[in-house]
């Protein structure tokens, strides 16, 4: 294979950009400055969920519709944002505003059934090709609940985990998430980070970390706790490192791996459910885990969260021996986003369409990419992509350490500057689309993205 020339990021020139285009944003958001000092006053930090805030600033919203949205400035933006990615349906769609405000009309909250479970039940195994379904509120909610059913199952508390991922948080995962070099451990045994301080070390060591595309890593972690594990639970197409897709075999091999071991297998779906296809990385990838979570995007922008399983995984639910239990789970307004967004919008002709627009996206920024020679990459899938900072593939999270956090900050900020709102993570440069994204919208990320290239390219 023809080797790719490509030039080296200065990072002085990128320290003098990220100064300019600092400079330049600051201006286009004095409200959300001024009412950060605001809310400063009696919200911690001034943020309601620490991810809100990132450099340069928080940025507060006023509105959105369809593909776009408004900030308290009243600047513009396309969302590819979209509220880490809940927002496949786009800001207030029709169908999702008169759902919910004919079940707001009936009453919000019962804590009691309603008649939308067999209909979104359906829907899911249909997708995911599990039996089985809860509802829950949120992501970590749907993780916590599969890390139980996978101990309650086998009566072992081990949980395999792949270094790099983000699955809630909670305290039974929140280990190695964007864990500090200096504190990981070699490779063939990466030790188990807590992401935050508060977590006790009782919880760390109940869980094993191993590194994402390598099943001999995954096998070895097995051996050596025979008996002892509960399961593994795996994003299948990592999406917090920019995407990294699975080398073929791998997830397949993961099943395999953990039947023969007495484990069970649990894919979180949160991010990659219902966006990359119509049946998530159980349809794009053909393995279907023991039990799935889901969130963000099965709901149409309400708190949200589903766990599906075979029928032995939820066997102690079923048999009444472990209550999955919560207030707000099923809750009407909730059920009735979901639906409409699930049976409505959400169908096969949506993926068809996001598979288009990022074709799009993929040839225009493959061609920047080309022309400036950048040591990069574009990767994705349906409604998830990247640009990926990096002349090698990206594996696993390792591979990532190496990518300097300024070239990804600045790329951010040449789209925030120019009406492209993306998630306030640098590191992360992915992209979520919505049914309301055009090939249009495309054009405009790629002729930011290539206002960057010619800048850093000097
Ligand atoms: C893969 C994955 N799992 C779980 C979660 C947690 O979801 P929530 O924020 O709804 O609790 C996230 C959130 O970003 C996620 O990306």
């Amino acid at each position: 294979m023809a080797v790719r020339e490509t030039v080296e990021f200065d990072l002085e020139r990128i320290d003098r950009l990220i100064a300019e285009e600092e400079a330049a944003l600051e201006p286009k958001h004095r409200a959300s400055l001024e009412y950060r000092k605001v809310a400063e006053r009696y919200v911690a930090g001034g943020v309601a969920s620490s991810w809100q805030d990132a450099p340069p600033h928080a940025i507060f919203v006023e509105r959105g519709e369809g593909n776009r949205l408004y900030d308290i400035d009243g600047n513009e933006y396309i969302d590819y944002h979209l509220g880490y990615g809940a927002m496949v349906v786009g800001h207030a769609h029709p169908k999702v505003v008169e759902a919910i405000e004919l079940a707001a009309r009936r009453g919000t909250h019962f804590a009691q059934p309603t008649k939308d479970l067999d209909v979104i039940g359906e829907n899911l195994a249909e997708r995911f090709r599990l039996p089985l379904w809860r509802f829950c509120n949120s992501g970590t909610e749907a993780t916590l609940e599969a890390v139980r059913l996978m101990r309650a199952g086998t009566g072992r508390d081990l949980i395999v985990k792949i270094e790099g991922t983000y699955h809630g948080h909670h305290d039974s995962l929140m280990f190695s998430v964007v864990p500090d070099p200096a504190t990981i451990g070699p490779r063939e045994r990466p030790a188990t980070v807590p992401q935050v301080p508060g977590i006790p070390r009782a919880f760390a060591d109940l869980v094993v970390v191993v590194p994402f595309n390598d099943l001999d890593a995954a096998a070895r972690a097995f051996e050596e706790h025979e008996g002892e594990i509960a399961g593994m639970i795996v994003e299948p197409a990592m999406m917090n490192c920019g995407v990294i897709l699975p080398e073929p075999g791998y997830l397949q091999g993961l099943k395999d791996l953990c039947r023969r071991h007495g484990a069970f297998l649990a894919f979180d779906e949160v991010k990659t459910g219902a966006t990359i296809a119509y049946g998530g990385a159980v349809e794009a990838f053909g393995v279907v885990p023991d039990i799935v979570c889901l969130a963000k995007a099965i709901g149409g922008g309400v708190p949200c969260g589903a766990v599906g399983a075979t029928e032995e995984a939820f066997g102690p639910v079923v048999r009444g021996e472990y209550d999955m239990a919560g207030t707000f789970n099923g809750n009407p307004l909730t059920m009735a986003a979901s639906r409409v967004t699930l049976t409505e919008i959400l169908t096969h002709d949506a993926y068809a369409a996001f598979d288009a627009v990022h074709a799009a996206l993929e040839r225009g920024l493959g061609g920047v990419i080309e022309r400036y020679r950048l040591p990069a990459y574009v990767t994705g899938i349906g409604a998830k992509g990247s640009v990926i900072y990096s002349a090698t593939p990206v594996r696993e999270f390792r591979d990532t350490i190496g990518i300097d956090e300024r070239i990804t900050y600045l790329a951010w900020l040449f789209q925030q500057n120019r009406g492209v709102f993306k998630s306030p993570w640098s590191k992360q440069e992915t992209w979520t689309l919505s049914v309301w994204h055009t090939e249009e919208d495309a054009r405009r990320y790629v002729e930011n993205f290539e206002a960057f290239a010619a800048a850093v390219a000097g």
